[in-house]
């Protein structure tokens, strides 16, 4: 397979400089302009394994010699999109994503959505966001007189609990947020009753297919039909997912889901989001700190950023709880509890 280097190019509006790919067809004009079909190879994460790179002229590409590629282009690409956008530019793309997550969320309580998968990393707002769009929903409707439910199960749930549950909710004004559950996204007689749950026929039913004693005491048919809402909250990133297995398992799922990666995928994305949140006001209105304190926490996690276990608005009100209690040596407790020794 021949190997080219993208001198300069773009994909979905993202520059493209200086990065090698496997060949899949040579320089192209289309109706949309010049393109080159090639391996993506990891340079794009959730993106198709084949892509095509806009460049405006033959000359931004150039033929490499020699075998495959076989550098890290992940590493390439995150360098050349942290020296192109800005502060200002990433700070817009991860609020219209939460701004996305809401709209979704809504539209999940409203019926118009009958299944999302959000996925992002640990502490940034994920369930803070589902659940305070749901709070709002419940209120609204509680003031209303109509009757909204829904439940938040985290944790684990057994194949039998989660054919409980789904029969307990399976109204069509019932929203399920299945948070941190990764188990039930794992485990094949659960992923099945999903499944039959979340399938875009008019009728979803499910069924129970074992003899049980419990559903009867409960007084559980062995079918139902569901027709509430489900949302998934996680941090497994569906697209990037290794095992072979897993991911047809989990294929099936996200073609019945609208799936949302929030992109926090780097550590300059997730300090600007805590910095953003911070900014907003929020963050810290538990602690009554002067904006000067806030600004001093902020600062210590971005200087320390290589250090610190996590980067996360968690990890945010870890530190400022420390700076409430020990004014003096807040620091040195950071240290000592939130950083991964030398
Ligand atoms: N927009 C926000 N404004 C203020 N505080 C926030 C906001 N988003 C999140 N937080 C706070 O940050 C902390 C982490 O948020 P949350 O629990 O939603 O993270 P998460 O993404 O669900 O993490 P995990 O994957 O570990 O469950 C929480 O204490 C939450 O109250
Ligand atoms: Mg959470």
């Amino acid at each position: 397979m021949s190997a080219i280097r993208v001198i300069k190019g773009e994909y979905r509006n993202k520059p493209v400089r200086n990065i090698a790919f496997n060949l899949v067809s040579g320089f192209q004009t289309g109706a949309k302009g010049n393109f080159v079909t090639v391996e993506n190879n990891g340079a794009f994460p959730n993106c198709p394994d084949t892509i095509r790179i806009k460049v405006n002229n033959i000359k931004d590409i150039e033929y490499v010699n020699g075998e495959n590629v076989s550098n890290d282009n992940t590493v390439a690409f995150v360098a050349a999109q942290t020296e192109t956008e800005t502060e200002d530019q990433i700070m817009t793309r991860i609020r219209e994503r939460f701004d996305i997550l809401n709209e979704m969320t809504k539209a999940c309580v409203n019926g118009d959505i009958r299944a999302m998968i959000v996925s992002g990393p640990p502490g940034v707002g994920k369930s803070f966001g589902v659940e305070r769009e749901i709070e709002k929903a419940t209120l609204f409707d509680k003031l209303a007189g109509k009757r909204l439910r829904a439940e938040v199960v985290k944790g684990s749930a057994t194949p039998i609990g989660l054919y409980q549950t789904l029969y307990k909710y399976s109204d069509a004004n019932c929203v399920l947020v299945f948070d941190d559950c990764d188990s039930i996204l794992l485990d094949d007689v659960a992923l099945n009753l999903l499944k039959g749950a979340l399938d875009s026929g008019k009728k979803r039913t499910i069924s129970w297919l074992s003899e049980s004693s419990a559903l009867r005491r409960e007084g559980i048919p062995d079918r139902f039909e569901f027709k509430g809402s489900v949302i998934f909250i996680t941090n497994l990133k569906f697209d990037t997912m290794k095992s072979q297995k897993l991911r047809d398992h989990l294929d099936a799922l996200q073609s019945r889901c609208h799936y949302l990666d929030l992109t926090l995928d780097t550590m300059r994305d997730k300090v600007l989001r805590i910095k953003q949140i911070a900014k907003d006001g929020v963050l810290f209105s538990d602690y009554d700190f002067e904006p000067v304190v806030q600004d001093e926490i902020v600062e210590f996690m971005e200087s320390n950023q290589n250090r610190l276990r996590e980067m996360s608005l968690r990890m945010a009100l870890k530190i400022a709880d420390l700076r409430k209690s020990f004014a003096g040596n807040w620091k040195r407790m950071a240290e000592t509890t939130c950083m991964k020794s030398a």
